[in-house]
C-alpha cells in the first residue's frame, strides 16, 4: 500500500531507495504507525518488503520465485518494466543469490525469451521459451495458447507436496520423484527445458532447506506458503549465498535420482521406461549455456 501523507504532524522516516530502482512502489510502504509520546510526532515505520499479493492491473509470471519478489517489493509490485539489473539486484537482495548465479539466470532467461527492451512478468509465460510443460505446480499450456497459466494450480500444489516421503520435508529425492511423475504426463521435454526444470527446484532446495537440522529438505509448510501464496516464509532471511556450483550439484542429484526412479519404473507408465529422463548428454546444453553467458558478460564488461 503506497502512503500519500500530507498532514504536517507526520514525520516520515524515509528509507533509502534501492540504487538504480526508482519504482514508486519501492519508496513508501508503511506497515505500522508508532506514536512517539515525547515529541508528539507520529513516526511511520516503513517495511519496504511487506507481503502484498497481486492487485488488479498487476501482472505475474509462472515463476514462484519472481512473483514472490514482486509480492514483497523486491521487484516492482506491478511486475512491469523489468530489465536485467532490476531482476539481478532483486535476486541478490531477496534470496541471497550470488552475482554469478543471478547474472546467468537473468541473462540466460532474457536470451531465451528473445524479447528486446524491458519486459513484464507475464511475458515470461510465453510457451516454450523459458516456460515449459510438466511444471510441478502449474498446468501445461492449453493447445493453441501462446502463454501458459501464471497462477499455481492448487491440486498440483497438493499433489506435489504429497510427494514428501516423510510428510514434513521435501528432499532432493522427493523432488526427483515428482519431476518423473510430471514429465510422464506430457510429451518428452527437450534437454534444455528438462535442465531448467531441475535447476528451478535445485535453487529452491538450496534456499529453503534446513541446514542445521538432521532432517534434510524444505519444510513442507514453508514450501506450501512459497508456492501457493507466493510469499516468503515468515521470518525467513537468506542464510547463505546461493551459488552456481551448489545449484549444479543439487541439479545433478535430482537428475541421478530421476534416473533411479525411471529405471525402477516408478511414477511412469511401463511403455515410457528408459525414455523419459533426458540422458546425460543433456548436460552439454547446460555447460554450453553457461559458457555462452560468461562470454556475453565478459564482452559486455570489456567493450
Ligand atoms: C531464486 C531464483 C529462482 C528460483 C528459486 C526459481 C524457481 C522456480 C520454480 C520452482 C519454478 C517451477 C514452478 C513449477 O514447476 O510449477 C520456476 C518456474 C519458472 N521460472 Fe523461476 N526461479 C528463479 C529465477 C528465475 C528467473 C531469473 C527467471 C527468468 C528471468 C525465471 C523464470 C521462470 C519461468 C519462466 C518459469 C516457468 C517454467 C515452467 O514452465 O515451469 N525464474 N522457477
Amino acid at each position: 500500500m503506497v502512503q500519500r501523507l500530507t498532514e504536517p504532524h507526520f514525520a516520515l522516516r524515509r528509507f533509502p531507495t534501492i540504487p538504480g530502482n526508482s519504482h514508486p512502489d519501492m519508496m513508501f510502504t508503511a506497515t505500522s504507525l508508532n506514536h512517539d509520546g515525547a515529541s508528539g510526532t507520529i513516526v511511520i515505520e516503513k517495511d519496504l518488503h511487506e507481503w502484498r499479493p497481486q492487485q488488479p492491473g498487476e501482472v505475474r509470471s509462472p515463476c514462484p520465485a519472481l512473483n514472490t519478489l514482486a509480492n514483497h517489493g523486491y521487484l516492482p509490485r506491478d511486475g512491469k518494466q523489468l530489465n536485467h539489473s532490476i531482476i539481478t539486484r532483486a535476486l541478490e537482495e531477496g534470496y541471497g543469490l550470488s552475482g554469478v548465479l543471478s547474472h546467468i539466470l537473468v541473462i540466460g532467461g532474457i536470451a531465451l525469451l528473445g524479447q528486446a527492451g524491458s519486459f513484464a512478468l507475464d511475458d515470461l509465460a510465453r510457451h516454450n521459451r523459458i516456460e515449459h510443460d510438466a511444471s510441478l505446480v502449474h498446468d501445461d499450456t492449453k493447445a493453441r495458447d501462446e502463454y501458459a497459466p501464471t497462477a499455481p494450480d492448487s491440486t498440483l500444489v497438493n499433489q506435489f507436496l504429497a510427494q514428501a516421503k516423510d510428510g514434513h520435508f521435501m528432499t532432493i529425492e522427493d523432488v526427483a520423484k515428482a519431476r518423473v511423475w510430471r514429465e510422464s504426463q506430457c510429451p518428452v521435454l527437450n534437454h534444455l527445458h528438462a535442465e531448467i526444470a531441475r535447476g528451478e527446484m535445485a535453487i529452491a532446495l538450496g534456499l529453503f532447506s534446513q541446514l542445521d537440522s538432521d532432517k534434510q529438505g524444505i519444510p513442507v509448510d514453508m514450501l506450501r506458503v512459497w508456492l501457493s501464496e507466493e510469499r516468503l516464509p515468515s521470518d525467513w532471511k537468506p542464510t547463505h549465498t546461493q551459488g552456481l556450483l551448489e545449484t549444479i550439484r543439487t541439479s545433478w542429484k535430482i537428475y541421478n535420482d530421476m534416473k533411479i526412479f525411471e529405471d525402477k519404473g516408478d511414477n511412469i507408465t511401463p511403455d515410457e521406461r528408459g525414455s523419459r529422463v533426458s540422458n546425460v548428454f543433456g548436460h552439454r546444453y547446460l555447460v554450453s549455456f553457461i559458457l555462452l553467458t560468461f562470454l556475453f558478460v565478459a564482452i559486455t564488461y570489456w567493450v
